[in-house]
């Protein structure tokens, strides 16, 4: 499953990220693969056992290196002002970061929200959909995505994902689709873009709206077109964990005016009298149509400095991921999602990579702990089936009961994703020590079977 040709199209090779990274490390890499140390790593001792570890970066470096989010003197300056300002002049961030939203992702229509799941909130009123609409959803997402949908009478049918990418699966909605479904919200899982293309042929095909969850995504493109561009409307994330960090904050993007209007009346009272005059919600000056959900001013303005940042950070990080991917992942039984040459992913959280323990010859658990002991970051995957919980088996809770169905694809990366740390500041010695760890482990993979 080892995709090494398709994803060596990931990190643009002319970002200045990736030239002097590459020059940091290029003579180191040639090195490594000079030496045979599969070889070498299987007379070192485990240090399970007692050997030492491959892993000799200091750890107050190493935790600085895997540091997220990484905030600068920038960030700070940013901060402070606001705090000397005028409170009005606060403000001015919201319709600023819109702007910026808007160019960088080229999306015709933007409004800032204090999280995803607020975004996710306007974005379900601005459909329209009536009571009992279903909407098709991975079921391997954030909570919210979900949960949401019950104060518009929405009902979720959950869709697979992918065992080769983690992302949605557009065979099994077509296999799933229904006459109540009106929408389908793919999510673009650890930064890795589903296939937009398939995805929107399909919908328009059925005539279902596009509703696109790019909480993990931010900067990625397919086909030269940033995600949260592709859907009718989309939503970001700028909670502290995300590509682009506000601490919290979120963003929806819309194609169409009319979806904007409504996500904006919505979610901020504010913004009916700034609509054009022929619009159906200025008439709401007064009482908006929701809850006031807009950004915090601080969030928003860190996540404009963020932006400014973004593509070089995405761009370091995923340079680190490949010089290491390229070697590690030639290990019997490790594979790294596959990610299409037209694809340009970004990293959120951590590097998911699948471990077959068929092929490997020895546990994931084993796996694991061995590398960890070598000094790697890395834990076994596990991140939420929504179809398991309980609230999607109570009546009670919805327009109509859901239907949950066992989704295989779903189970299976939970069972063999392993998420390996990120590297954030360029660290090509650390990137170095890493693939030893790994090549050490499986060297002596006989004996942790
Ligand atoms: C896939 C996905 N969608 C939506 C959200 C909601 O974003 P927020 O936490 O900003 O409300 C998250 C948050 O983690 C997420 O992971």
């Amino acid at each position: 499953m080892s995709n090494k040709d398709e994803t060596m199209t990931n990190t643009p090779s002319n970002s200045p990220s990736r030239r002097s990274f590459m020059k940091a490390t290029g003579a180191l890499a040639a090195g490594v693969a000079l030496t045979g140390r599969s070889a070498a790593g299987a007379q070192e001792t485990l240090a399970r056992k007692g050997g030492s570890p491959a892993v000799t970066f200091p750890a107050d470096r190493h935790t600085a290196v895997m540091k997220w989010p990484q905030y600068e003197p920038e960030d700070r300056e940013i901060v402070l002002k606001i705090l000397d300002m005028d409170i009005g002049r606060m403000y001015d961030h919201l319709p600023q970061l819109e702007k910026e939203w808007c160019e960088h992702n080229g999306v015709p229509f933007s409004k800032a929200h204090c999280n995803g799941t607020a975004a996710l909130h306007s974005m379900y009123f601005a459909t329209g959909f009536p009571p009992g609409t279903e909407i098709m959803v991975p079921s391997y997402t954030f909570y919210s995505v979900v949960v949401v949908m019950r104060f518009f009478g929405y009902v979720p049918v959950f869709i697979d994902i992918d065992p080769r990418t983690a992302c949605f699966d557009v065979e099994d909605a077509a296999r799933k689709l229904n006459k109540n479904v009106k929408a389908i919200g793919p999510m673009h899982s650890w930064g890795l873009p589903c296939e937009m293309d398939r995805i929107c042929a399909f919908a328009k095909e059925h005539g279902l709206m596009v509703l696109e969850d790019a909480a993990h995504a931010h900067g990625a493109s397919m086909q030269g077109k940033k995600m949260g561009a592709w859907g009718d409307m989309a939503i970001f994330s700028f909670q502290g964990t995300k590509p682009l960090p506000g601490i919290e904050g979120g963003m929806g993007t819309y194609q169409k005016r009319e979806h904007f209007e409504a996500a904006s009346v919505f979610g901020e009272y504010r913004d009916p009298p700034t609509l054009p005059a022929d619009s159906p919600y200025r008439k709401y000056v007064g009482t908006a149509l929701g809850p006031k959900l807009r950004i915090h001013p601080l969030g928003a303005a860190l996540a404009r400095r963020q932006l400014t940042v973004l593509d070089q950070r995405n761009a370091l990080i995923a340079a680190q991921v490949r010089q290491l991917n390229d070697r590690i992942c030639r290990l019997p039984g490790l594979a790294e999602p596959v990610c299409r040459k037209d694809q340009q992913r970004v990293y959120y959280s951590s590097n998911v990579l699948f471990f077959d323990e068929g092929k490997a010859g020895f546990s994931r658990k084993a796996m694991v702990d061995a590398l960890k002991a070598e000094g790697v970051k890395i834990s076994s995957g596990d991140y939420p089936e929504q179809h398991k919980n309980v609230i999607y088996t109570e009546a009670q809770w919805w327009h109509h009961k859901p239907v949950v169905q066992e989704l295989p694809g779903t189970t299976k990366i939970n069972a063999v994703a392993v998420n390996v740390g990120l590297m954030r500041v360029e660290a090509p010695e650390l990137v170095d020590q890493y693939i030893n760890a790994f090549e050490k482990v499986w060297a002596h993979r006989k004996e942790l079977a």
